[in-house]
């Protein structure tokens, strides 16, 4: 197994090679240890509008990354976050076991965006392999060796521990990510971090007559568990919670109508929404996010075994609704409901849904976007999109007009967990919305969440969507109550 890459605080350390070291300027610092035909090289390669040079030399490589100023802030940092997952390439080569970040008249958060890109590219889910079970090169120890304001390094490094973290539950194959298992993985988290968390079995669970959490769980052998984590720190801004809550299907076969072809395949990585919100309440303890916070995460499998839920079944929800069974894939949506109606009892300041919900938001936006939706608030939506784009996980707005409910009129029950065969994510928010009488976000990351290969930093199978954009909303809601509270 490959060592986990530590991140590492030294802003004093005089810096030497191997070194990264980040730019503006076509200019070169002179604290580089280079000869005058190495300056010449990464002089020419810079003026001929290359983004990166890498150099090996005596003491140890140099890598060079310019900034690219003209575009907007957000997208210099993606930039540079790919810079680092395409760099690392040539850093294995150089078989070393660490590397220096440094940089030159560029900002702290410059620096800051390259080291999580270097970190999160070397992100590996190795635990399985027996043979060639080590990889060479990958840098052990980052040191970041620049002038950064300590809580920034600080929340940046727990931030990858998060990712890290959800990206171990994510990728666990589904016979060892049993609901039983996920529910003390959380539990786990709760205690390296300071949130408390509250597991329901399933007897509680039925005398909170969730029938959809039950329902879905018909067909399994394994119980449902229902996670309640909690953050409550006394200097809290806010007395009602910000609400998360993650769809944790942890195998999605489809039920009775059992997924054909290839379709299953990357249904172990059903419980990411799940898995990403107790992420971004892990970051948010141990970062002391002064936010009231709470995370609900209902789990189960979906499974045709047993006594499976059918077509034409009804079922009747925590809220007593109920609900007319047309397919049975679509489950998310049946244990979020039950997780929205029973989040109502915190008197939420907002709600937020982050489930790999539909394949019609994966149609849509590919694993560009998540689509959002819901009825919060406009300053709610703007600072979710504003977060997205900081972290680089973007979500798109879908409309949520009153006609899309429509589609989920039953003729037998108060509602159907089907809409039409058009705009399926909507209508699976609508039905979510449903559920809901606090204002409410749906994020749905099917998906940016599940990704058949690397991309750049985000690695395969679960990436961790939704684990830093969720942080970075808390923190800046906490800031914006700090605010309303003193006005
Ligand atoms: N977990 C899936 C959603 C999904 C599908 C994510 C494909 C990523 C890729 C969800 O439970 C599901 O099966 N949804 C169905 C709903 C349909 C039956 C209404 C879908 O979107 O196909
Ligand atoms: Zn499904
Ligand atoms: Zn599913």
């Amino acid at each position: 197994m490959n060592v986990k890459p530590e991140l590492i605080y030294s802003p004093k350390a005089k810096v030497s090679q191997p070194l990264v070291c980040i730019i503006a300027s076509d200019d070169l610092p002179d604290f580089i240890d280079l000869l005058d035909y190495e300056k010449v090289f990464i002089s020419e390669r810079l003026k001929r509008g290359d983004e990166s040079v890498f150099l090996n030399t005596k003491p140890g490589y140099v890598a060079i990354v310019r900034v690219k100023n003209d575009l907007p802030l957000f997208r210099q940092h993606e930039s540079l976050r790919k810079s680092a997952s395409v760099l690392l390439e040539r850093i294995k080569e150089t078989l070393g076991t660490s590397v220096t970040i440094t940089g030159n008249d560029v900002t702290a958060s410059a620096v800051l965006a390259f080291a999580e890109g270097l970190i999160l590219s070397l992100y590996r889910f190795d635990k399985y392999k027996t043979k060639e079970s080590v990889e060479k090169g990958l840098p052990e120890k980052i040191l970041v060796s620049y002038n950064i304001p300590e809580s920034d390094f600080n929340w940046l490094k727990i931030s990858c521990e998060a990712v890290y973290a959800t990206r171990d539950m994510i990728n666990e194959p589904p016979q060892k990510m049993t609901a039983q298992t996920f529910a003390a993985a959380l539990r786990h988290l709760g205690s390296g971090s300071g949130f408390s968390t509250e597991i329901l079995d399933k007897s509680r669970i039925a005398a909170l007559r969730m029938g959809g959490l039950l329902g879905v769980n018909q067909g399994s052998i394994d119980p449902p568990e229902f996670c309640i984590m909690e953050y409550k720190p006394e200097n809290a801004v806010n007395s009602k919670p910000l609400v998360l809550i993650g769809k944790g299907v942890v195998l999605d076969t489809g039920g009775l109508n059992l997924k054909p072809g290839d379709y299953m395949e990357q249904m172990k990585t059903d419980m990411a929404g799940g898995a990403a919100v107790a992420g971004a309440m892990y970051l948010i303890a141990r970062a002391r996010v002064p936010l009231y916070a709470i995370a609900l995460v209902p789990v189960t499998d979906n499974r045709p075994g047993q006594n499976a839920i059918a077509p034409g079944d009804i079922l009747t929800m925590h809220n007593g609704t109920t609900v007319e069974i047309m397919n049975t894939d679509a489950e998310g949506r049946l244990i979020l409901a039950d997780a929205i109606s029973y989040a109502c009892r915190f008197d939420p300041m907002i709600i937020v849904t982050l489930a790999t919900l539909t394949g019609s938001a994966f149609m849509t936006f590919g694993t560009l976007a998540s689509a959002i939706m819901g009825t919060a608030g406009e300053e709610y939506f703007q600072t979710l999109e504003s977060c997205g784009e900081e972290v680089f996980e973007r979500v798109a707005r879908l409309p949520f007009w009153e006609e899309y409910e429509e589609a989920l009129k039953s003729d037998i029950a108060d509602i159907k967990n089907l809409g039409g065969k058009e705009s399926g994510a909507i209508s699976a928010g609508k039905f979510l919305a449903s559920f809901a009488s606090a204002p409410f976000i749906h994020v749905d990351i099917a998906g940016p969440a599940m990704l058949k290969k690397n991309d750049y930093y985000r690695t395969k199978d679960g990436p961790g969507t939704g684990v830093r954009m969720l942080a970075a909303f808390a923190r800046s809601l906490a800031t914006a109550n700090v605010e309303k509270n003193k006005s």
